[in-house]
């Protein structure tokens, strides 16, 4: 092993002693040369181009000219190179064919990055923000601010002046085109997020976030969502989504910080079609847009579909209002959290609870679709008891009639969804919060199939 590799090194420096060294992006070198190849995995090359080297020895041996398969150097090769390169760092200077994946990496400051040699993150508009590629790229950190474009995976959109807050009026707009043709999905997550609240009708009507250009309806927002993520569908066109914040009436400290990660057509990770919110795991928390327990206030004409993947031997889902009793308006029940606050009267002095209600004849406004919801899991579920599918009230219970405690409440209908509706008018609602919900998934009984 070691003694190939000695070989391996020596052979190499020859090589390269004859050639000079350059530094190569290898994307566009293999683009035209073998265009009729699916476009390759986004790599660089630290080194003589292929094509030239190819030549090169093709002239000297008479080589036929075939591309070669390409090789990727594994991390212990490129330990044994910094082994090496620290024992003779004047000999390392000379050699080097280094091929990187442009993985994901983390930057010095936390952010997430791309791998890229340090002078391709220039060339694409990033800032190096430390090391990648055992040392051989730099993290490569896109962050853009008000008026900017990016057509760069995994890009910070901030406010001018980020981290300070932000209080004036404006249109402050993130235009995103695709890194890459094959490009379905874009996903948005809210590093932070605090803007003004809506009005006492629950519209968004002094600052806005308004996500355009996609094919996915995507509700206006406002209010806090940080920690809160949307995933949203793009056209097979070129055409650009366009990230707005608007920004205007009362003076507040605003501040927000989200990453646009760009989701391949065949990635394992992209969201069902349709999907605004999607998890993946056993368990979650599921927080509808601007849910906070001491300032969120429910935002009018929400419609949009939560997912959850079903994982492998799980069946069912099991919801419950998340526990946390901050924030309940005096007057109000202590003991009651506001995690599940989408119709009634609490603002009016907190005495008005209307209870769990059910059934879409009774929630008309404001309502959480849960498939087939019933309070008894399974069993009831299974013998073809009733189930609800429409929630609201003040109470989180799938069997309504004002019930005024909270249960957990399961579902065994596949795919794991639930959708969200608000009309246009919360005044009658101004004390409600939405909805916060932890889920776990269920395990499969022997009958049941997946
Ligand atoms: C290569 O190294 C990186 C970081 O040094 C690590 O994250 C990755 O898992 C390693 N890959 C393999 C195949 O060992
Ligand atoms: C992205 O950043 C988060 C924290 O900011 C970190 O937990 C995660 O590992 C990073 N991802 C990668 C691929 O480095
Ligand atoms: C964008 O980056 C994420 C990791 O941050 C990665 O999972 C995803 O595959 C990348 N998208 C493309 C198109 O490379
Ligand atoms: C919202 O509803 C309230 C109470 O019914 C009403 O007073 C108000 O005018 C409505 N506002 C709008 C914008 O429709
Ligand atoms: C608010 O409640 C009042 C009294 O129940 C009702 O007349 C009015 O239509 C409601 N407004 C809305 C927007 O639902």
């Amino acid at each position: 092993m070691r003694k190939t590799f000695v070989l391996g090194v020596i052979f190499l420096y020859l090589h390269v002693t004859l050639m000079r060294v350059s530094f190569v992006s290898a994307e566009d070198e293999i683009m035209d040369e073998d265009s009729d190849r699916s476009p390759p995995r986004p790599h660089h090359v630290l080194g003589r181009s292929k094509r030239e080297t190819n030549s090169f020895w093709g002239n000297l041996f008479n080589f036929e000219r075939k591309p070669k398969p390409e090789r990727r150097i594994s991390n212990e090769t490129l330990n044994k190179m910094n082994e090496f390169s620290e024992r003779n760092n004047r000999f390392l200077s000379l050699f080097t064919v280094v091929k990187f994946n442009n993985e994901a990496c983390m930057s010095a400051s936390g952010d997430n990055g791309t791998c890229f040699p340090q002078a391709e993150c220039v060339r694409r508009g990033g800032a190096s923000n430390g090391k990648c590629a055992q040392g051989y790229g730099s993290c490569c950190v896109f962050s853009k601010s008000c008026g900017a474009s990016t057509n760069q995976n995994c890009t910070y959109f901030t406010h001018n002046g980020y981290p300070s807050s932000f209080d004036g009026s404006g249109s402050c707009q993130l235009t995103v085109y695709k890194c890459a043709p094959d490009i379905c999905q874009l996903k948005l997550e809210f590093d932070s997020f605090n803007i003004a609240q809506p009005g006492s009708n629950g519209v968004c009507n002094n600052d806005q976030f308004i996500v355009s250009g996609t094919t996915t309806a995507v509700p206006i927002t406002c209010g806090v969502n940080t920690g809160n993520h949307m995933f949203v569908d793009v056209g097979n066109d070129n055409s650009p989504v366009t990230l707005s914040v608007i920004t205007s009436g009362p003076t507040f400290s605003r501040s927000w910080k989200i990453k646009v990660t760009q989701i391949k057509c065949n990635d394992a990770f992209r969201a069902p079609e349709g999907c605004l919110q999607y998890f993946r795991g056993v368990s979650g928390v599921i927080r509808s847009y601007n849910f906070d327990f001491t300032s969120g206030q429910q935002l009018s004409n929400q419609d949009y579909t939560t997912c959850i993947r079903q994982e492998r031997n799980f069946c069912g889902i099991r919801y419950t209002a998340c526990s946390d009793n901050v924030g309940y308006p005096s007057g109000g029940d202590p003991a009651r959290s506001r995690a599940f606050t989408l119709t009634g009267q609490l603002a009016q002095g907190g005495a008005g609870s209307v209870g769990a209600i059910t059934g879409s004849s009774n929630c008309v406004t404001d309502w959480v679709t849960i498939p087939c919801a019933t309070n008894t899991g399974r069993i009831l579920q299974m013998n073809g008891a009733v189930c609800q599918d429409r929630l609201c009230g003040d109470i989180f219970n799938s069997e309504g009639g004002g019930a005024s405690n909270q249960v957990p409440v399961y579902s065994y209908a596949k795919p794991f969804r639930i959708t969200y509706h608000t009309d246009s008018n919360e005044t009658n609602d101004s004390g409600n919060r939405g909805f916060c919900l932890n889920y776990i998934q269920q395990p499969c009984t022997p009958q049941q199939k997946k």
